[in-house]
Parts: C-alpha cells; sequence; structure tokens
C-alpha cells in the first residue's frame, strides 16, 4: 500500500517506518525535524521525504495514498502549556486541515495519533471510549476537538480512526526522557537516583513506544468495517501502572538507585486507568511486543550502550520543551 506518515522523525515515528518498510508499503512522509538533535541510532528513510511543516502541505502532496498515519504534534502537555496558540494551531487547526486535504485528495484511511490523557481525571477506575472526557491541558482538548471534527466528516469514501495511545516509553532511535518511565530510568541510571515528582499514586496506562508503530500497522491492515471512525484505546489491561510501581522495577534493575519523592508537582490531578477491550475485540490477533518489565530492560540496556549520562540527563538533547524552545521561531 501507499502509505503517508506525517512526524516520521519523533519517538515513536522511527519505529512505524520500520515496520512499514519491513511490510513492503511506499512510505512518503513529512517532518519539520524539530527534535533532530535527539538521534541516537539511525532511522529508516522514507521513500519520499517532505521536510516542511505539515500545515503547508497540499492536495497534490496527499494524491495516491491509501492511508494518512498522523502523529506531528506538539506532542505533550509542558510544551502546550508554553504556548496553548501554537499547540492549537498545528495539533487541531493544522490536523482538521490535513484531514480535509487527504479526503479530497481522495485517501481512504486517516489513522489520527491521539492520547488517552484526554480521559484527564479519570472518573471511573476503568475508562472505556464511552467514558466522559476532562482534559486538563491544552494539548488534550488539541486532540479531543480534532477527534470530534474529524468524526463529523467520515463518511463513504474516508475513514477516519483515532488511536487513543496509553504513554508510551522504552527505547527510540530518536530518544526523548521526558516521558515518566524513560524520565525514572535515565535518571536512576545516570544520577543514582530515582526521583519521583507527585505521590506516586496517580494510575497511568503505559505502552511501548514500537507497540503504538505496531497498533498503526494492524489499523491500516484491519478490515474498513470494523474500525470506521472508531475511537479505539491503545494499551493492555495489565499495563496500568501507578507512578510508585514503575519506581519500584526501576530499581528492581538498578538495586542501588535510591528513591526520592521531589514533591514538585504535588498531588498530580492526571490520573487515570484504562481498559483496552476494545482493541482486542476488534482485533484478536493483536498482542504488545513488550511488557513494562521487557521494555523497560530493553532501555536499560540501551542506555549502556550509549553510556547514557548525567550531562544528558541535564541537558536539552532529550527533553521535548527544551528543543522547542530553541526551535520554536521554525513553527511561529
Ligand atoms: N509519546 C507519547 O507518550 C504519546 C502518547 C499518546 C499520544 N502520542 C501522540 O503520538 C504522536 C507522536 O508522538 P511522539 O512521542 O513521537 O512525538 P515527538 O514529539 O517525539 O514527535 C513529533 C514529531 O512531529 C514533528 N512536528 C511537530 N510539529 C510539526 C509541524 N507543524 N509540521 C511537521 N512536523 C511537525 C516534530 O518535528 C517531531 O518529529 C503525537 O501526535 C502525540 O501527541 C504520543
Amino acid at each position: 500500500m501507499k502509505v503517508f506518515v506525517t512526524g516520521h522523525n519523533g519517538y515513536i515515528g522511527p519505529h512505524l517506518l520500520e515496520l512499514l518498510k519491513r511490510e513492503g508499503h511506499f512510505v512518503a512522509a513529512c517532518d519539520l525535524d524539530l527534535f533532530e538533535a535527539c538521534k541516537i541510532a539511525s532511522v529508516v528513510e522514507p521513500d519520499i521525504t517532505l521536510k516542511k511543516d505539515l500545515r503547508s502541505l497540499t492536495v497534490k502532496e496527499l494524491e495516491g495514498y491509501d492511508c494518512v498515519m498522523h502523529l506531528a504534534a506538539i506532542s505533550n502537555d509542558p510544551m502546550g502549556n508554553l504556548n496553548p496558540e501554537i499547540t492549537y494551531s498545528i495539533n487541531r487547526d493544522g490536523s482538521i486541515r490535513l484531514a480535509e486535504l487527504a479526503k479530497q485528495a481522495g485517501v481512504g484511511r486517516f489513522l489520527f495519533s491521539s492520547s488517552c490523557s484526554i480521559y484527564g481525571k479519570g472518573e471511573t477506575p476503568d475508562l472505556d471510549e464511552t467514558a466522559s472526557l476532562n482534559p486538563l491541558t491544552a494539548y488534550a482538548i488539541s486532540k479531543i476537538e480534532t477527534e470530534k471534527a474529524l468524526t463529523a466528516m467520515a463518511d463513504d469514501g474516508f475513514a477516519p480512526v483515532f488511536l487513543r495511545n496509553s504513554t508510551a516509553y522504552g527505547y527510540s532511535p530518536m530518544f526523548r526522557i521526558d516521558l515518566v518511565v524513560n524520565n525514572l530510568l535515565a535518571c536512576a541510571f545516570s544520577k543514582g537516583e530515582i526521583r519521583i515528582m507527585s505521590d506516586g499514586k496517580p494510575w497511568r496506562p503505559l505502552i511501548h513506544c514500537r507497540d503504538i508503530a505496531h497498533a498503526f500497522v494492524a489499523l491500516l491492515n484491519a478490515p474498513r468495517e470494523k474500525v470506521f471512525n472508531k475511537a479505539i484505546n491503545i494499551g493492555a489491561n495489565e499495563e496500568n501502572y501507578q507512578v510508585k510501581d514503575i519506581a519500584d522495577k526501576v530499581q528492581q534493575l538498578m538495586p542501588a538507585a535510591r528513591i526520592v519523592f521531589t514533591g514538585e508537582v504535588g498531588n498530580d490531578p492526571r490520573d487515570y486507568r484504562v481498559n483496552f477491550n476494545l482493541l482486542y475485540s476488534l482485533l484478536p490477533d493483536f498482542r504488545l511486543e513488550y511488557s513494562l518489565d521487557t521494555g523497560m530492560e530493553h532501555l536499560y540496556q540501551e542506555l549502556k550502550r550509549i553510556h547514557f549520562s548525567a550531562a544528558d540527563f541535564d541537558g536539552d538533547r532529550f527533553v521535548r520543551l527544551k528543543l522547542l524552545q530553541k526551535n520554536l521561531s521554525k513553527i511561529l
């Protein structure tokens, strides 16, 4: 098939490119390369590369593709808070425009990278796709408003699908440490401290970044009628963890590391445990490649391989917010 990917040079994108090329698909990809400094290994290149802002793509550039996989975004809450207008401009308005162009160009399927963070402060312990949404940030609001607008565009020729991804972790050639598991593990590895910023109690559904890529590929291959216009939580029921559980697992890997509660964020209001039954009922053969244990062990080995240091932990290279601040002029 012919697939158009946005955000292929982000954290999840390189895994997706590798899986798509391994399956023999033709891939065009668009990315502004805001975070190229974070590269720690080589990546699989697309057949066509468009190094440009997704907001300036044209219908012509999208013609002839079977599917758009839309990952490019301002991809977390702190970056969203830095400048909410940019988050709305790229994540919401840019995504809606891209979907309109894709529809005009005759692209049949549009896989949108949404997020479980739209559940915000979960009201029930086991949130499925019908749960009420309690967005707490510009980032989460931008994802909800995009889902709403794209749902209204669905018709016989255009099938949007919303991947409500769990919080990602694990090794990627375009590494980042501003995600909870990577942060705890990288800090313990480089500084000997497991720094918990909240009280450790909030729940988070977790997923290896490569498993998000697997989900995109599975949803590309799924029968249209099964996934048409559906929002689907991406993760697994047994992969919901409290932050303190993650810290315990880091300590099992590195017994000499000390657990420290910094209290920086007090009671973290983002607290949600998610139900993933729909994913497995729609795609009965879908399985995660990694559990938190195997994904953390793998990342630990990779941190050793790249000699990840305290300077790496404190520096700008692996923190999206810091790199974005340097590159802000590219997206204003
Ligand atoms: N990482 C997670 O935990 C997670 C969880 C749930 C959902 N998601 C969603 O998955 C997607 C990918 O996440 P990620 O972790 O790979 O993010 P990332 O920040 O690592 O990568 C995003 C990529 O998008 C590109 N980009 C940003 N704005 C652009 C623009 N205007 N034009 C062209 N390119 C642009 C950046 O250069 C970057 O390469 C995002 O939509 C994110 O919201 C991520």
